[in-house]
Formats: structure tokens, C-alpha cells, sequence
């Protein structure tokens, strides 16, 4: 596997396969790369003779306050993983690299509908960094295939929208979410939880799954169970943010019985904040 800083090799790599025919798969990350980012570099080797990754923490779609900072940079054992797995390019570039002009003042790329509502009222401009950052490393990519993980749903329809709105010959796949044998979606984030914080966790999937199900027998309102389970959340201690049953693509919420649906969490659990969803 070749690892690469600059913008100009990577355009090298990526233009002789591109003149030779050959399809490129693309699996864009920030890194400290856990099971769940390997499952999406599996789908990828499926799908095209050639697999890049990217591992870069964006600062565009950090708010004020976050935690950009303290965000784990683990390269070296990254490295060994997407080495092993058969990824043959992975791009590592530096901010000035891919913000030359600086990241404050970059062209940025909005998606206005689905980026709206959900994780965006907690964190504010979060979107439009992910398009951002995802747009420039598309164009300099270039593939012809992108994996994103259903963990971070939202984050999914907005790049599907992006792609669509901007006409990107890039298909894009989704693969679901790798769990904990207790159910726990994998996260980077998932380090921040104390011993007894981690034996909490579990517990905001479990509640996604009995929503769904309540939802799926249509006995309650979607508003209602929504209520419901962010009681049930507070009371087993965690800061609920939102729960929200939406369609499952455009992200409308959904009145009672309509499908293809989804339910859709955040919650703070100590200086975590967990994100799941569950389909139904
Ligand atoms: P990051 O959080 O590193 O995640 C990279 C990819 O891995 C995303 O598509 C995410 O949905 C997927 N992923 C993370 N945990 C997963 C799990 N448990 N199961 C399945 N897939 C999982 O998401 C980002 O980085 C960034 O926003 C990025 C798209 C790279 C843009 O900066």
C-alpha cells in the first residue's frame, strides 16, 4: 500500500488507472480506524480492482468547542490495517494540503434539505463541512465507487443528495452498521465512555430497536414513541438529543405506518455523544 500526502501524487495514481479503464473504489475517513471502517474497505474491495482510503480529521465540520483537538490521530496502526485488508492507496494529506487557501475560507458545499433538522440542531454547519470535505476529495479521487457507513445516517443522505444534485457519475453504497457483541454501534467516539458509561451504552440501540418494533405494529404515534423513548433515555441517564422516526431517504418524519422508515438517535452519555439508527 502506498500512502500519499499531495494532492499532485494522488492525481498521478488516480490518472493511470482512470487511462487504463480501471473502476476505483473509494472509502473516505478520519482515521483510528476501528471494524466498522474495515467492513466498508471489504464492500470496497467487492466492488473495483482498485481500493483508496483517505484518512483526514476535517476541520470544517467541527464546531467551536468540539472535539477536533483531542480527536485520536493513530497512523501508524491505521496503516497496518488498510495494508492488511488490501487497500493499495491510501491519501493522508495535510490541512494546508487540502484547504491550500485555508479552511475558513474555502468554497464550501451546502445541501440544504436533507442537512436540516436532527444532528444539525446540535451541531450547527456539520454538513456542510462533510460535503465540503467529501466533495474535494471526490474530485480528486475520482471514483467511480464510494462506501459510507449507515452509522452515520444522515452524513449518508446528505453525500447520496450531494452526488445526485451535483451530477457525479459516483455511486454510492452504503453498508450497515458493525456493533459491539452488546449492540453498541462502533465509533472512535466510543473511547470517551467511562467503564460504567460503556455498560450504559447499549442502551440507546436497545431503545431504537423497541421503537421500531412499536412502530412497525403501529400501535402509538411516531411523536408519541419518539417522546417516550427520550424519556426512557433520560431516566437511564444519558442527555438525550433527539430520537425521530423519518423516511428513510429523504428524512421527512413519517406519520404512523409509513415506509421504508427510520428511527434516528443522539445522545450524550459523559463526553461522548453516541449516534444509531435502526430501519424498519
Ligand atoms: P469517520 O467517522 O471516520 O467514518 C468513516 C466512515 O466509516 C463513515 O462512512 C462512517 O459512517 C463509517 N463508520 C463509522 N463507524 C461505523 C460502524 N460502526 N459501522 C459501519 N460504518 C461505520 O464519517 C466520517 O469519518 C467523516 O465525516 C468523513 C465522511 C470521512 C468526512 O470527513
Amino acid at each position: 500500500m502506498r500512502t500519499l500526502a499531495s494532492v499532485e501524487d494522488v492525481r498521478k495514481a488516480i490518472n493511470d488507472w482512470r487511462l487504463a479503464g480501471e473502476r476505483i473504489a473509494f472509502v473516505p475517513t478520519m482515521g483510528d480506524l476501528h471494524q466498522g471502517h474495515l467492513e466498508l474497505v471489504h464492500h470496497a474491495l467487492t466492488r473495483a480492482p482498485h481500493v483508496v482510503a483517505s484518512i483526514f480529521v476535517n476541520p470544517t465540520q467541527f464546531g467551536p468547542g468540539e472535539d477536533f483537538d483531542a480527536y485520536p490521530r493513530t497512523l501508524e496502526s491505521d496503516q497496518e490495517k488498510l495494508q492488511r485488508e488490501g487497500v493499495e492507496l491510501l491519501f493522508e494529506p495535510s490541512v494546508e494540503a487540502l484547504y491550500p487557501g485555508g479552511a475558513e475560507e474555502t468554497t464550501r458545499v451546502e445541501v440544504p434539505q436533507v442537512s436540516r433538522g436532527l444532528c444539525d440542531d446540535f451541531r450547527p454547519g456539520h454538513f456542510t463541512g462533510v460535503a465540503t470535505v467529501v466533495a474535494r476529495l471526490f474530485n480528486l479521487v475520482q471514483p467511480d465507487i464510494a462506501v459510507f457507513g449507515e452509522k452515520d445516517y444522515q452524513q449518508l443522505a446528505v453525500i447520496r443528495r450531494m452526488v445526485r444534485d451535483l451530477c457525479w457519475p459516483i455511486e454510492i453504497d452504503g453498508v450497515p452498521t458493525v456493533r459491539e457483541a452488546d449492540g453498541l454501534a462502533m465509533s472512535s467516539r466510543n473511547r470517551y465512555l467511562s467503564v460504567d458509561e460503556r455498560k450504559l451504552a447499549p442502551v440507546l440501540y436497545q431503545t431504537l430497536c423497541a421503537v421500531a418494533e412499536q412502530a412497525r405494529a403501529r400501535q402509538q404515534s411516531c411523536r408519541a414513541l419518539e417522546r417516550q423513548a427520550m424519556k426512557q433515555l433520560e431516566q437511564a441517564g444519558f442527555s438525550p438529543e433527539y430520537v425521530s422516526i423519518r423516511h428513510a431517504e429523504t428524512l421527512r418524519p413519517v406519520e404512523t405506518g409509513e415506509m421504508p422508515a427510520r428511527v434516528l438517535a443522539a445522545a450524550r452519555l459523559g463526553k461522548a455523544r453516541l449516534i444509531d439508527n435502526v430501519s424498519f
